[in-house]
């Protein structure tokens, strides 16, 4: 449908911003019990000529159709299990019923559009009708079970680096690429491990991968039994620190394991290399409580979510040297960052944009610009209004990182309805809205995929 607008959409932004996020809550007579748990929704903002559309749709993933068919949910998700049968979840040991319930994030591999969660299971779709087309299978060589939904393109490289988790009696970490191309994925470098750390994102820099271990770690025995929902396997062990592991993308050689005082994230927001060290800025919580926090009881309930963290600078030093001293970049609490990515990925930069918290404020209640060499802030607000994650999209004739705008959903909660918000991503600045004709379920994460 096409929206009504306020302002001017610009007129060069001609493309689609496809997005993810939990949307059905409420499986027949079961509620699944963590917000990042409801079946995937995607949703289709198409720009052109100054005009926008809004589409959305299911994801007709394995989960939401055996779900329709079971009346309750099917398949384990991030902290909901099916009820199973001791039998059932002895099958589930040998062949693990996976989850596909892709509802954390959009990219395009090898030039197909996938929706991704953090199983190896992405499910394709047509970025036009949001048409689910199946699952997208990775060379066999990748396997594994875990992975994460925010994989890094190198397009120096021409292709996207990501990781999985393979559990086993052994169990490993293995960094691979996804050729742009559409040619079979690698595998760049494996780690065995014993006990895996739960990591929702990973850093790059030009010449390196860096897995940043969070000491909430999982006993793969325990997992593989099911005897909990996914999540509820992990325990929060901080005497393990933060460990970093550095490794070369082209030889997949392990540079050097560095080790940081114990810290949570969900995200990271930009890696780069200065001299023999390693910068990366992460959005940490002292804590993984975070997790605790979105349960839907609790959300349902009106209780209090922070839902953001504080924007910490580690540097490691990879040829020794002395341990490291996370600096806080920005005062602003902030979430679901994003930087010009094109321009900025994996070097130095300046700016990141996230939804922001504002002091005394609850949940996502603004948008928030860093400048992270000076530590200035800028912040767009509106009473009542619940901004999701602000996307970049850079002018087609910027000329440096930040020229363009941000992208932003944004759920107006006294209206009950959602718009689409655009603003100048150096001076926050509104430009224009487009307004929904009802609200849009919060979303987790997406991309703008421009059409050439
Ligand atoms: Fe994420």
């Amino acid at each position: 449908m096409q929206l009504p607008l306020r302002g001017a959409f610009p007129a060069w932004l001609t493309g689609t911003l496809l997005r993810t996020g939990p949307a059905k809550f409420d499986v027949g007579s079961t509620t699944v019990n963590h917000w990042f748990d409801g079946l995937a929704m995607l949703h289709r903002f198409s720009f052109a000529g100054g005009e926008v559309t809004y589409s959305n749709r299911f994801l007709s993933s394995d989960s939401y159709c055996e779900a329709a068919v079971k009346g309750s949910l099917a398949r384990g998700e991030f902290a909901t299990d099916p009820c199973r049968t001791l039998f059932q979840r002895v099958a589930a040991v040998f062949a693990p019923h996976l989850t596909d319930n892709c509802n954390v994030n959009v990219d395009a591999f090898g030039g197909k559009t996938v929706a991704l969660t953090e199983t190896t299971l992405p499910v394709r779709f047509d970025a036009e009708t949001l048409e689910t087309l199946g699952h997208y299978a990775a060379s066999a060589e990748v396997g594994g079970m875990v992975s994460i939904a925010h994989p890094h393109h190198d397009a120096e490289r021409g292709c996207r680096f990501s990781y999985v988790v393979d559990f086993g009696r052994r169990s490993h970490y293995r960094l691979f690429a996804i050729p742009d191309d559409g040619s079979p994925e690698r595998v760049v470098a494996e780690m065995p491990i014993d006990k895996p750390a739960y990591m929702h994102s990973f850093a790059m820099t030009e010449r390196y991968l860096v897995l940043t271990e969070f000491p909430l770690v999982v006993d793969p025995l325990r997992l593989m039994l099911g005897l909990a929902p996914f999540i509820r396997n992990y325990r929060w062990t901080p005497q393990r620190g933060l460990r970093f592991h550095v490794f070369d993308k082209d030889s997949g050689a392990l540079i050097a394991s560095r080790t940081a005082d114990a810290a949570f994230a969900f995200h990271h927001v930009n890696a780069y290399e200065e001299g023999a060290d390693v910068v990366i800025d992460v959005i940490t919580y002292e804590d993984a409580g975070i997790i605790d926090q979105l349960y839907l009881e609790r959300l349902r309930a009106g209780e209090p979510v922070n839902a953001t963290g504080r924007l910490m600078r580690y540097r490691l030093p990879l040829n020794g040297g002395d341990p490291m001293h996370p600096v806080a970049i920005a005062d602003e609490m902030l979430e679901l960052p994003r930087i010009d990515y094109e321009h900025c990925a994996g070097k130095p930069y300046r700016y990141v944009w996230g939804a922001g918290r504002r002091p005394g404020g609850d949940f996502l209640d603004s948008i928030v610009g860093v400048d992270v060499e000076s530590g200035a802030t800028r912040t767009w607000f509106a009473d009542g209004c619940f901004p999701g994650e602000p996307v970049f999209v850079a002018k087609p004739d910027a000329q440096g990182e930040g020229e363009g705008v941000l992208l932003s959903v944004v759920l107006d909660a006294r209206r009950s309805q959602s718009f689409l918000l655009v603003l100048d991503a150096q001076s926050l600045a509104e430009i224009a809205r487009a307004d929904c004709p009802h609200h849009i379920p919060f979303s987790f994460h997406g991309n703008y995929f421009p059409k050439h």
